[in-house]
C-alpha cells in the first residue's frame, strides 16, 4: 500500500472551496513510553504502541497559502530556507502527496518555539501543524484521527501531536495503517511539569529514521523491546489513573534507558548521549537519593527532559537553572 492510496482513501472526493490561507498550531510531544522501530518504512507503521505527553504551548504553527510560482517557498522562523536543505526537501516531498496539480506550489511559514532536529520532537509538531493547516486551507473537515494518520506519513511521532495532554499511539495491525493513530487519553495531571534540559542547538548526529533501521537490523537486544513496551505501557496507564508520580517517572526513565541501551547494542553503535547528558543523569540520581522526586526521559538526541511535580519546581530550578519549564496542562495553550 502506498502513501498515495492511503491519502486517497481519507481525503474527500470533492474538495470544498479553499480559504486564502490555512493556519494551525500543534504542540510538540515527548514520549513517556517510546516508539522505536518501524514495521513499515513507507507508512511509518510502528512495531509497538507508545504513549506521550504534549508540551502545551511549545510546538509549531504553520501558515500555508497556494501560489503560482514555479516552486514552494518555505520560511522557518521568519527566514527563507533554500529548497536544497534536508528540512525543505522532506517537507516538499510531504506536500507533493497533497498537490492537486503539479503546477500548484505553496508558501509555508513555519514558526516553532523549540530547537529544530535536536531530538525535541520538532518534526512531530511540524508535520502535525502542516496537515492541520492543509485541512484548514482546503476545508477538508477531517477529524483528528484522520489527521493523525496523515501526519504519521510525514513523521511517525507526529500522529501524537494532534492533541494536548496524554496520547497513546495504537500500533494497529492493518497493512494500510488505518488503525495506527493517536488516541487522546482522558487523564489530566495539572501538577505535572517538564524541564527541557537543552545542552546545545546542534543538529542530531544521526536521524531517528536511520537509527531505528540500524537498531532493528543489528541490535541483539531489540527482540526484548516489544515486551518491555507492553509492560511499561500498562504500568504508565495505571500510574496515570492512580496519580502515582514515582511509578510514572521511574517507568518513563527506565523505558528511555532501555531504548538507548538497545541502540547502543547496534552495529555501528548508536549513542546520542554526550558528557553533559551523563553528568546530568548522575546529578538527577543523586538528587533522587536525597529525596527529590525527579526523573528524566531522553529521545533521539543528547538532551534530557526532566519530569517532576509542581511542588518540586523551586528545587529543580535551583539545581538546573537553564532548564526551560513546560506546563503541559496549561489551560491557555493554543
Ligand atoms: O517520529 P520520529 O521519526 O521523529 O521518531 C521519534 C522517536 C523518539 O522520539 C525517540 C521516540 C518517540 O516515541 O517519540
Amino acid at each position: 500500500m502506498s502513501k498515495y492510496e492511503v491519502i486517497k482513501s481519507i481525503l474527500p472526493k470533492v474538495w470544498r472551496q479553499k480559504k486564502e490561507c490555512g493556519e494551525a498550531f500543534a504542540p510538540s510531544n515527548i514520549a513517556l513510553c517510546k516508539y522505536w522501530g518501524k514495521r513499515d518504512q513507507q507508512l511509518n507503521l510502528p512495531v509497538t504502541s507508545s504513549l506521550s505527553i504534549s508540551l502545551g504551548d511549545k510546538g509549531a504553527t504553520c501558515r500555508i497559502t497556494e501560489h503560482n510560482k514555479a516552486h514552494d517557498i518555505i520560511y522557518l522562523n521568519g527566514n527563507e530556507l533554500s529548497n536544497n536543505t534536508e528540512f525543505s526537501q522532506k517537507l516538499i516531498q510531504y506536500l507533493d502527496l497533497f498537490r492537486i496539480s503539479p503546477t500548484i506550489h505553496y508558501q509555508i511559514e513555519a514558526t516553532t518555539n523549540i530547537p529544530v532536529a535536536a531530538g525535541l520532537a520538532s518534526s512531530a509538531c511540524g508535520y502535525a501543524s502542516v496537515i492541520d493547516a492543509l485541512n484548514d486551507l482546503y476545508q477538508w473537515q477531517l477529524d483528528k484521527t484522520q489527521l493523525s494518520i496523515l501526519a504519521r506519513l510525514g513523521s511517525g511521532s507526529a500522529c501524537r501531536s494532534l492533541w494536548h495532554g496524554f496520547v497513546e499511539w495504537h500500533k494497529g495491525n492493518a497493512k494500510d495503517g488505518m488503525d495506527s493513530h493517536g488516541i487522546k487519553l482522558p487523564e489530566k495531571w495539572p501538577e505535572l511539569r517538564i524541564g527541557l534540559l537543552i545542552f546545545h542547538q546542534e543538529k542530531k548526529s544521526i536521524s531517528s529514521r536511520q537509527a531505528m533501521a540500524t537498531t532493528i537490523q543489528t541490535s541483539t537486544l531489540y527482540k526484548a523491546w516489544p515486551e518491555k513496551i507492553q509492560h511499561d505501557l500498562q504500568i504508565i496507564k495505571e500510574a496515570l489513573a492512580n496519580k502515582d508520580f514515582n511509578s510514572l517517572g521511574a517507568t518513563a526513565e527506565s523505558n528511555a534507558l532501555n531504548m538507548h541501551a538497545t541502540m547502543m547494542a547496534s552495529w555501528p553503535p548508536i549513542i546520542y548521549s554526550e558528557t553533559d547528558t551523563l553528568m546530568a543523569m548522575r546529578k538527577i540520581w543523586q538528587l533522587r537519593q536525597d529525596g527529590l522526586q525527579l526523573f528524566f526521559t531522553q529521545d533521539a538526541g543528547p538532551h534530557l527532559k526532566l519530569l517532576f511535580l509542581e511542588r518540586s519546581l523551586k528545587e529543580v530550578q535551583t539545581e538546573f537553572p537553564t532548564a526551560e519549564i513546560v506546563t503541559p496542562f496549561d489551560e491557555s495553550s493554543p
